[in-house]
């Protein structure tokens, strides 16, 4: 087998990460610096030890190759890849936006070969990376396709037939709900622990959703080997922290985020979300374990070893947003191994490998209590009192953005119509404003780990949100004709993305004339299994339910025909359930500015040996938003920065388009280049042949919309 090498410059660097031959599936240990795990290491750094492009010659970095993806139809609404490559082997594999595999050679972009998982379907869904396998000769990337997890063999591009049903391993089995009702989408990949794929998923966060357990596959035939409960059965610990009977019916708890592993520990570290439904949580009084932990499992056995709860009973979707970083940190001349976490809250938990405890002093402050019936919000919430948080938690009527007097004024009234008693505010009746929103705070790109200088560099946000809740709206009366009874679901469930009158904004596709554009099956299969940045309904909807709301968006006129008073996860306790109507948007003025001041999005570096930032910059710009003399106003974004051994940053995931290249030390950028389209996805870095490379996936154009994979390198030298 050939393998991937590089001159590592820094003596230190070279330790291998897997000291005992046991705890590694593959002899060869130059595969952890060849990015082949999600991102970048099994310990989740974003860092890459090579440095060929390093500060004194960015400058020149320019494109070396660029693969066009071509999966989609010429007239379909541009896509948006969210995956991050990973390289093994001097081969790159990532997934398009449509869906589809790809293996490229990692020097000149061509490709090897392509692999569709919808058999000519469709298509589409979030996949934000793959794991690889190996074990002899046999190679293998598994990764997840909506609900079923896959192993494809990675010479030929082909299911591994060994592997589950043909290949496929179906994720909706034995997370206790019946399957058939059930959405679960892997949106970023498992992590391989020697001949164990482990994965968590992402689910509705919605009334009625299954429970996110997490679960390790047999790599070689798909077989279940173990299952921890994250909502924890009779007997099990944490247990006690639910109404005794919420086991059978609470949702959510589950990971999207991904997870990182310690092979010599034997132990894998995994961010959990918050229990469903997000705002309103009168079902599920406790402070809910394992909701919002960083959880810490033996990787081997699944067997518990610790948690640490970020919040308590959580009210706000402050889900945990992405994997955890394994760091190393120095204090008084001792080095520490820590796992960092951030959070959507703006804080950055510390916490010791071993015992979880935290390295900072942590305080539980008093919180506003809620006012919503059978609410019992939790009386306190963890406050670390170091390191400071990355993004703004307090708010005042100085900080609402002023872009004239007609914007300004209605924003003033708006917000004195709402509750807010700084941050965990509760959600209320009268609506609450929300800093930081369900955005973040940080999110899924995850932080990059520099081990030189013990730096955490993490991407924010300064978002915004309204909570606005109503009570759930399925019984419209007998009478209701079936359009009326969508509408009144559109809505309860859609109208917070796709607006109130479909008209749709930001990334939420307008769905006004939707059956022109699309059949009527695949917006139901849309609507059932959810697509891209969506979930589906298919634990929310029945059977006359998903036929209203087909009948509202596509204006049949049918006769009516009465349906269930409420939504299929038998509410027998009666109890009236409350909606947010205006979650996951950032709150905008009626033109569609930020309601709050700049900066929107920022990058941060934290030493985490003193907890203090070292720099902090404001990253991306909205030229026509940015007064004069002022500062860039920032950008929201999600992927992650990627740092190397070269003494750079490269990040993506604005809206300006950049490409930027950011030094390290300085927080100055050195290099910076116009993609065809947003990347909304983090890079990663490899050499090959004794080539520095930086691949991200860039998304659709008009020309192009399936996007494409741009990689850049140093002219020939
Ligand atoms: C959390 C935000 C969110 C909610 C809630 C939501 N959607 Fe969506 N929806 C999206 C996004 C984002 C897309 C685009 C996904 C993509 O193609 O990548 C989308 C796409 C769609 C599409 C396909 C549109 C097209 O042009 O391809 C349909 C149909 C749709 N949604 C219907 C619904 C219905 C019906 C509901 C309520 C039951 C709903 N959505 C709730 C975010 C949402």
């Amino acid at each position: 087998m050939t393998s991937i090498r590089f001159a590592r410059p820094f003596a230190f660097i070279a330790i291998p990460f897997c000291l005992l031959a046991l705890s590694c599936t593959s002899e060869d240990k130059s595969k952890e610096d060849t990015w082949s795990y999600h991102r970048a290491d099994a310990a989740s750094s974003n860092y890459a030890p090579i440095d060929q492009i390093n500060t004194s010659n960015v400058d020149n970095l320019e494109n070396a190759w660029t693969f066009e993806i071509k999966d989609m139809p010429k007239d379909a609404r541009p896509g948006l890849s969210q995956c991050t490559p990973i390289i093994v082997d001097g081969t790159l594999y990532t997934v398009s936006a449509k869906g589809w595999l790809y293996a490229l050679d990692a020097k000149t972009g061509e490709q090897i070969w392509s692999f569709d998982p919808f058999d000519g379907g469709e298509g589409g869904g979030t996949v934000r990376g793959v794991s690889y396998w190996e074990s002899g000769d046999d190679n293998r990337i598994i990764f997840g396709s909506g609900d079923r997890l896959l192993a494809v063999d990675a010479q030929t591009g082909k299911l591994v037939g060994e592997f589950g049903d043909n290949g496929a391993v179906d994720l909706k089995i034995g997370l206790r709900d019946d399957p058939k009702d059930l959405f679960i989408a892997l949106t970023t990949p498992g992590i391989v622990y020697q001949d164990l794929i482990i994965v968590g998923g992402r689910l509705q966060d919605l009334y009625g959703s299954p429970p996110g357990y997490i679960r390790a596959y047999d790599c070689r035939t798909g077989e279940l080997v173990w299952t921890f409960h994250t909502i924890p059965l009779p007997g099990e610990p944490g247990y006690e922290t639910w109404p005794k009977e919420a086991y059978k019916t609470a949702g959510g708890v589950n990971n999207w985020a991904g997870m990182s592993l310690d092979p010599e520990r034997d132990m894998v570290f995994i961010s959990l979300g918050s229990p469903s439904y997000d705002f309103y949580g009168a079902d599920r009084l406790g402070e809910n374990l394992y909701g919002n932990c960083v959880l810490a499992l033996k990787a081997s056995t699944g067997e518990y070893v610790w948690h640490y709860q970020t919040v308590h009973h959580d009210l706000w979707d402050y889900d945990l947003p992405a994997p955890p970083n394994l760091v190393t940190l120095n204090r008084d001349g001792k080095t520490i191994d820590a796992v960092a976490q951030i959070t959507k809250q703006g804080f950055v938990f510390v916490l010791d490998r071993e015992t979880g405890e935290s390295l900072f002093p942590v305080e539980e402050q008093k919180v506003p209590p809620s006012y919503m019936p059978k609410e019992k919000a939790w009386p306190t919430q963890p406050f670390p009192q170091k390191p400071d948080p990355y993004s703004r938690q307090t708010f005042i009527e100085e900080d609402l953005a002023n872009y004239g007097k007609e914007s300004h004024d209605s924003l003033l009234k708006k917000f004195r119509s709402l509750r807010y008693e700084g941050m965990f505010t509760p959600p209320d009746l009268k609506g609450t404003f929300m800093f930081p929103g369900t955005r973040g705070g940080a999110q899924w790109g995850g932080a990059a780990f520099d081990k030189e200088t013990s730096t955490l560099f993490i991407r924010s946000m300064d978002a915004a949100e309204l909570i606005t809740i109503v009570e759930e709206k399925t019984d419209v009366g007998e009478n209701a004709s079936l359009i009326e009874q969508g509408a009144a679901l559109y809505g309860s469930y859609c109208a917070s993305c796709h607006g109130p009158e479909k008209k749709g904004s930001d990334v939420y596709p307008s769905l006004v004339d939707i059956g022109s554009r699309l059949p009527k099956e695949v917006i139901n299969d849309k609507i059932r299994n959810g697509v891209g940045m969506m979930p589906g309904y298919a634990s929310i909807f029945d059977e006359a339910q998903q036929e209203a709301i087909l009948a509202y968006l596509l204006e049949l006129e049918e006769g009516s025909s009465a349906i269930a008073n409420n939504t299929k996860t038998d509410n027998s306790s009666e109890e009236t359930r409350y909606l947010n109507t205006t979650g996951y948007t950032t709150w905008m003025d009626s033109e569609g500015r930020p309601a709050v001041k700049p900066p929107w999005g920022a990058l941060n570096a934290l030493n985490l040996s003193t907890g203090e930032y070292e720099w902090q910059i404001p990253l991306g710009n909205y030229e026509e938003l940015q007064e004069k003399g002022a500062p860039p106003t920032g950008q929201e974004g999600k992927s992650g920065p990627v740092v190397t051994a070269g003494g750079l940053i490269f990040i993506s995931g604005s809206e300006d388009k950049q490409l930027r290249a950011i030094d390290k030390t300085t927080g100055k950028t050195l290099w910076q280049t116009t993609l065809p389209a947003m990347a909304n996805a983090t890079a990663c870095t490899y050499e090959v042949d004794g080539k520095q490379f930086v691949a991200i996936s860039v998304g659709g154009t008009e020309e192009n919309p399936s996007g494409s994979v741009m990689a850049f390198a140093l002219p020939k030298s």
